[in-house]
């Protein structure tokens, strides 16, 4: 079918339009209301929506949050700052501004205008792809939801529920593709993104590490910095797709993926900050008994989260990402920014497997193996947050360091899947890596002990004595302010 067929309304106006009308019932700057039938079918979903936010949302309950909500989706000024309910977030929908001579970057249309319709050839291939994409968003609102009962601060607890709203904002970036450009399956597979639920027997999320318990603050930090990175990558690819509309929505989305990030990254370092101070005062490793983190506790949190986001970027070597790129649907990551071809029918480069024991290396295709490609950027940009850490530990004197275990170490997709790699490289046997597997990954009683320090502190300005405070607040607030109003007792 065409997809002027898809909703039988005009086609909408495709000039820029960076501002956002908040007198709709769905903010947008899609000009939704020139599109009643789609406009319907969205405002049927939103109850849906508001409904899935209320059961798998964020559970302790709030009078108010400071929250940023998008004003307009140009260079300068898109975020407004203000006190909300959270039930009344403004979740809409967001593209960036249309640049109306953007051509294809790469595989075969190379050259030829980008698409502002769905080719029909390309249907299924592209409507899997924008529903995986949004199946980790709300996956991982609910897999925060009860953090907020324990935050080391209210600073944090902000943080928190940012990055929650957020992520249930990109969840309806996906949906109005969905119901926009997919019709009646469209409108189908939408539905199915708030009926599979994190870790749920029946019916779980897509992929792995959705399903994954966020058991603590610190699995927070390291979700927000290694698999919402995994989320940036994700999105850098799609934002380079030939699909104008999925390109211009992943580029406003990344906009917002930063912060989630930079909760990750201060995060983490915050929590290392403390520990080092520890290790520096006693002249020895921290323990629980202090009340920090151990250093090799974080190291082992840090070893799971790094290998479960690892998976996420499929196989090695892949037929559907090679064809994806031929295709034009998904990019590399700075596509246009890549000094070559665009088209990959020629290149090469070499690729590690395992084999007898030993890892090994081969020269593959690079058409083929545009995963590691993406994966191999991931990792690059993953250890920069890792230095970071390691400079409060430098600064603090001392001589520990974390790192980057290895691309083998714990992976369940891909070439290392059914092989025992160590966290630095070595390939070992079953019997061996289960003999030294607790102490590179988080036992349940790390995480027990881990769990036992996670004592709320909701008095503005104080932290939990586990974390270090942040070096400033947030929209150049204080510290201290008043960044969330709980519910007072009973009123919730
Ligand atoms: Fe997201
Ligand atoms: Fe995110």
């Amino acid at each position: 079918m065409t997809v002027t067929e898809r909703t039988g309304a005009a086609p909408r106006p495709t000039g820029p339009l960076s501002k956002i009308d908040y007198s709709e019932r769905i903010p947008n700057n899609v000009n939704l209301a020139a599109d009643r039938r789609l406009q319907r079918a969205l405002e049927s979903w939103q109850p849906q929506f508001i409904d899935w936010w209320k059961t798998l949302g964020p559970s302790l309950p709030t009078k108010d949050v400071y929250l940023r909500t998008a004003v307009a989706v140009g260079r300068d000024g898109w975020a407004h700052f203000e006190h909300v309910p959270m039930e009344e977030y403004r979740w809409g929908i967001f593209l960036a501004e249309q640049d109306p001579d953007r051509t294809v970057q790469f595989g075969k249309h190379k050259g030829k205008e980008a698409w502002q319709e769905v080719p029909g050839e390309h249907r299924a291939d592209l409507m899997r792809l924008i529903v995986v994409q949004g199946d980790t968003e709300p996956a991982s609102v609910e897999q925060q939801r009860v953090l907020g009962n324990t935050a080391p601060s209210i600073y944090d607890l902000r943080n928190l529920f940012q990055v929650n709203v957020e992520e249930g904002r990109h969840l309806w970036a996906m949906v109005y593709l969905l119901h926009a450009y997919f019709g009646r399956e469209g409108r189908e597979e939408a539905e199915q993104l708030l009926k599979r639920n994190s870790g749920d027997l029946d019916s779980p999320r897509i992929l792995g590490a959705f399903n994954e318990e966020t058991t603590d603050w610190l699995q927070f930090f390291m979700f927000t910095y290694f698999t919402d990175r995994d989320g940036k990558f994700q999105l850098g690819t799609l934002k380079e797709s030939a699909f104008d509309p999925l390109a211009r929505t992943c580029e406003f989305m990344l906009k917002e993926e930063a912060h989630h990030m930079f909760v990750g990254t201060t995060g983490v370092q915050r929590t290392v900050e403390r520990t080092a101070e520890v290790m520096k005062e006693a002249g020895r490793p921290a323990t629980f008994e202090d009340g920090v983190i151990p250093l090799d506790v974080i190291q082992k949190y840090l070893n799971f989260q790094f290998s479960v986001s690892m998976d996420l970027f499929g196989s090695e070597q892949s037929t559907n990402a090679g064809n994806y790129y031929t295709s034009g649907l998904k990019g590399r990551w700075q596509e246009t920014r890549r000094k070559d071809d665009h088209v990959l029918l020629e290149g090469s480069r070499s690729m590690n497997y395992v084999e007898d024991g030993q890892i090994k290396q081969k020269i593959v295709p690079m058409l083929s193996a545009l995963n590691l490609d993406l994966r191999d950027e991931y990792v690059a940009d993953c250890a920069n947050g890792v230095a970071r850490w390691n400079q409060e530990l430098e600064e603090a004197g001392l001589n520990d360091r974390l790192f980057l275990p290895h691309e083998g170490f714990n992976r369940k997709v891909g070439g290392y899947a059914g092989h025992f790699v160590s966290p630095a490289g070595e390939v070992l046997d079953e019997a061996a890596y289960d003999g030294l597997v607790s102490q590179w990954l988080p036992t349940s009683e790390d995480r027990e002990a881990v769990a036992a320090l996670m004592i709320p502190e909701y008095e503005y300005g104080k932290f939990a004595r586990w974390i270090a405070p942040p070096k400033s607040g947030i929209n150049d607030q204080p510290v201290e302010f008043d960044y969330v109003h709980l519910a007072e007792e009973g009123v919730a």
